[in-house]
């Protein structure tokens, strides 16, 4: 599903753009998260949750179910923050996977989930779905260790990429704020924003 949100495509853009300082870039995808938040959590189940007004009894409503934030690294912990804005008691595991060079394929160095997982809403964050593989390959890992319902957001994706993780996880909804045209031959989006995490966490050139 695409978020499209005036605010989200303005956002955006700042984000795209080479211009924008890794000071500005760190802000508007943490606003991003939030804005895309409301969205992506649109139909998490509730149940009935009496509270007492300073009037009267109320039915009020609570989540019914954990959520488990679960951001691919680097990229992916940038969205985190501005999750936790409207979701301040998620639980957060950590998928840490980087792509080669050469392959362009995910290796897996890190992998840390509470053990509530299979009761848990799980949220899959990382800005940017090019291939493929890392969210494949970060899906795989939670179901493993027993994720049932499990939702992808990113900001910007591809054909290519959507292609791959539908083909692997036909059951994970994705929540992206735009689609690009393709892939270049580095497996870089084209127009994309470029190396998320070394724009978020400082390290480009
Ligand atoms: C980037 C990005 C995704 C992945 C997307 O991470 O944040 O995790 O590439 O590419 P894919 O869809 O082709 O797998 P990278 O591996 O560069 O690691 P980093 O976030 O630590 O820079
Ligand atoms: N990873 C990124 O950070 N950007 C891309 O365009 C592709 C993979």
């Amino acid at each position: 599903m695409i978020i499209d949100h005036p605010l989200v495509r303005v956002k955006l853009t700042r984000l795209r753009s080479v211009e924008t300082s890794t000071a500005e870039f760190r802000r508007r995808l943490t606003e991003l998260a939030t804005l895309m938040a409301f969205e992506v959590t649109r139909d998490l189940s509730t149940r009935i949750h009496p509270v007492m007004t300073p009037i009267a009894p109320y039915e009020g409503a609570m989540l019914a179910r954990p959520v488990v934030l679960a951001p691919i690294l680097r990229a992916g912990l940038g969205m985190v923050e501005g999750i936790l804005q409207v979701l301040s008691d998620a639980a957060v595991a950590h998928i840490g996977l980087a792509r080669s060079e050469e392959t362009h394929e995910p290796h897996s160095y890190y992998f840390k989930a509470p053990l509530n997982l299979a009761a848990a809403d799980v949220i899959v964050t990382d800005p940017m779905l090019a291939t493929g593989g890392s969210a494949v390959a970060a899906i795989t890992q939670l179901k493993a260790e027993g994720a049932k319902t499990i939702r992808f957001m990113c900001l910007v994706c591809c054909p290519p990429g959507i292609a791959r993780l539908q083909a692997a996880h036909p059951d994970v909804p994705i929540f992206t704020a735009a689609i690009d045209p393709e892939l270049d031959s580095r497996a870089y989006i084209v127009p994309g924003l470029g190396d998320a995490g070394d724009r978020y966490f400082g390290t480009v050139g």
